[in-house]
């Protein structure tokens, strides 16, 4: 099965319309990084099945993450789309906050290259920004990388629609990339329409929101989880979540899917210009989500759905509640 390709923002570049993430395959928050040749495996049997979208950070475990995409590409360079965030500082698995100063992006680009052994990153992109440094400089600096050659496309991410607006009017923004599921969908009010008037394409992440709606989670979880420090999936709202997470469940059941399948095709299905980006760290995972791109939902299951888990429908927040 091929994967469908689109164009990523008005007159972008042609990428596929299921990106892959990779953080999960190091140990951005601690605990052990994933089989690493199986990890490859993966990225490169994606290039196999048309996916070419790949996204990374250089924050994720300190490094390793990029080398490992770079292990992974070698010699098929032209099969990657790569995208790059920058901009977190970390320190033993603990965010301790933002360094989106110029000179630190003109420090963290080259470090990024090298890592990937790679002359052009394809889309580079600040993973939040604050009020420590303007917009304009940021946005510039990144623009400054796209005229000396280091970059291709300007991408931003988790920021706001007034912050998409000004971040586009320094350097056309390529790409958005943004939480988003069918149980965080607090992005339809402004930030979506935001992105769509102004033609930019959506990348969105945290499909199965942290795994809640994959139908496997148990309450509670379990002491060491990292999950239990977000209100969602603490005590009783952790109850009360994955009974609404059970529509799902039998919704997928009834198509012959799993209930992360149906999360990720209710993201696909919701415009051309958003992509699923999906964490898949091993090659089965690969072949489950191709085919989740391929589901298809009736008007009946989208209004179940869509009222099921209207925006405010779960209780408690995640990180991603802005
Ligand atoms: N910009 C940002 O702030 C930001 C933040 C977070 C992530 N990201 C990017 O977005 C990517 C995706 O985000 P994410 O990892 O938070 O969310 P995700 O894609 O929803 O992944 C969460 C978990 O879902 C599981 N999963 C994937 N496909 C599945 C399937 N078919 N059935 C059952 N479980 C499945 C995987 O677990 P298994 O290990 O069981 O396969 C994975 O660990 C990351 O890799 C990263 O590149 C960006």
């Amino acid at each position: 099965m091929t994967i469908e390709k689109i164009t990523l923002g008005k007159n972008g570049p042609l990428v596929s319309k299921l990106g892959l993430g990779c953080m999960r395959m190091s140990s951005v928050w601690g605990g052990k990084n994933n089989d690493e040749a199986e990890s490859i495996a993966t990225i490169q049997q994606a290039f196999d099945s048309g996916i070419n979208f790949i996204n990374t950070g250089d924050f994720y475990a300190s490094g390793h993450n990029e080398l490992l995409v770079g292990k992974a590409i070698k010699g098929r360079r032209d099969d990657a789309f790569i995208s790059v965030k920058f901009g977190a500082i970390f320190y033993n698995g603990h965010m301790l906050g933002l360094d989106i100063r110029p000179n630190s992006i003109k420090n963290f680009i080259n470090y990024s290259l090298v890592r990937l052994g790679v002359e052009t990153i394809d889309l580079y992109q600040p993973c939040r920004l604050d009020n420590s440094v303007p917009v304009e400089d940021v946005i510039g600096t990144v623009a400054d990388l796209i005229k000396e050659g280091k970059v291709r496309h300007l991408g931003v991410s988790e920021i706001t629609a007034d912050q998409l607006k000004k971040a586009h009017s320094v350097h056309p923004v390529t790409a958005l990339e943004i939480g988003y599921s069918l149980a965080d969908r607090q992005i339809e009010k402004e930030l979506l329409p935001t992105a769509k008037e102004l033609g930019i394409g959506v990348v969105a992440f945290a499909n199965t929101a942290e795994g809640l709606l994959t139908g496997t989670l148990k309450a509670p979880l379990a002491p060491d989880d990292y999950r239990n420090h977000f209100s969602r999936f603490q005590g009783e709202n952790l109850v009360q979540n994955l009974e609404k997470v059970d529509v799902l469940v039998n919704m997928a059941e009834e198509k012959g899917a799993s209930p992360a399948q149906l999360a990720i095709a209710w993201v696909n299905a919701q415009g051309s210009h958003i992509m699923p980006l999906v964490s898949m760290n091993k090659r089965s995972r690969l072949s489950e989500n191709i085919d989740a791109m391929n589901m298809a939902f009736t008007p009946e299951e989208m209004r179940i759905l869509n009222t099921e888990f209207a925006d405010g429908n779960l209780l408690g927040d995640t990180y991603l509640q802005r």
